[in-house]
């Protein structure tokens, strides 16, 4: 079930506490982003991404409320990823421990080809792994698993999303942080990554997605992957 709508209002509306088995999450990094600037055109071929233009303070608290709202649906014991660059890095690690998650992991996404930049061209990204504390934590199966993955990115005149992730890059996760049927949640939907890897894998999800254009694209993916 997916709901074009803000995801804190999403959560609060579709969500009861502790009922999620796994969150995987892209959210905004309040980096202004609409793609690289480096095109035909000189200039980025989408707009910037909701909420990625906030103020230092009105993005703290939006971080903090969706990171709540997260913690609160998350099932005890049970797995959360969260996106993000090495410039916000530090300030997401530091909200998500005050909102009570206990950070175990940074996984590290080598995109195996460089992106944008001049000094030092992009090439990774992290992948912020965590879990909502209790007695009993679910282990990750896989003891040969580590942290570094290499899943090639989509090539930039290829994206119909400005931060687009590929689906493959969520396989790990699903597999190895939730079970066939359990629900999945994503509050960040944008192109559909994480909702086509859970379809494929045979999970349940929900997810929320504020902007109608990336709504009706995850929709249309998700429809085309029945056909
Ligand atoms: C970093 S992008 C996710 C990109 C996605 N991983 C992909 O591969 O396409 C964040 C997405 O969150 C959406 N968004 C921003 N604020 C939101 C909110 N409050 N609730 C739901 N979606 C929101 C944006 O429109 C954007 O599509």
């Amino acid at each position: 079930m997916i709901y074009n709508m803000d995801c804190i209002q999403g959560a609060q509306q579709y969500l009861a506490n502790d009922s999620v088995d796994l969150i995987i999450t892209d959210p905004p990094y309040n980096l202004g982003f609409g793609g690289t600037n480096m095109t035909k055109i000189k200039r980025p071929r989408f707009d910037i991404i909701a909420n990625d233009k906030l103020s230092p303070q009105e993005y703290q608290r939006f971080t903090l409320q969706w990171l709540f709202q997260a913690y609160r649906v998350l099932k005890p014991g049970r797995h959360i990823y969260v996106c993000i660059d090495w410039r916000m890095y530090p300030d997401m690690v530091r909200w998500m421990r005050r909102i009570g998650f206990v950070v175990k992991n940074c996984i590290v996404w080598n995109k195996e080809q460089m992106g944008m930049g001049y000094q030092y061209r992009f090439q990774h990204e992290f992948i912020i792994f965590a879990v909502k504390p209790d007695k009993k934590v679910r282990r990750i199966p896989k003891r040969s698993a580590t942290d570094v993955w290499s899943v090639p990115r989509i090539q930039g005149n290829k994206t119909v999303h400005p931060t687009e992730k590929p689906a493959k890059l969520m396989d790990e996760m699903i597999l190895n942080s939730s079970l066939e049927g359990e629900l999945v949640a994503d509050f960040f939907l944008g192109s559909g990554p994480v909702a086509l890897a859970t379809k494929q894998h045979g999970r349940e999800l929900i997810g929320f997605e504020i902007d109608p254009k990336y709504f009706t694209l995850t929709t249309d993916r998700l429809a085309e992957m029945e056909r």
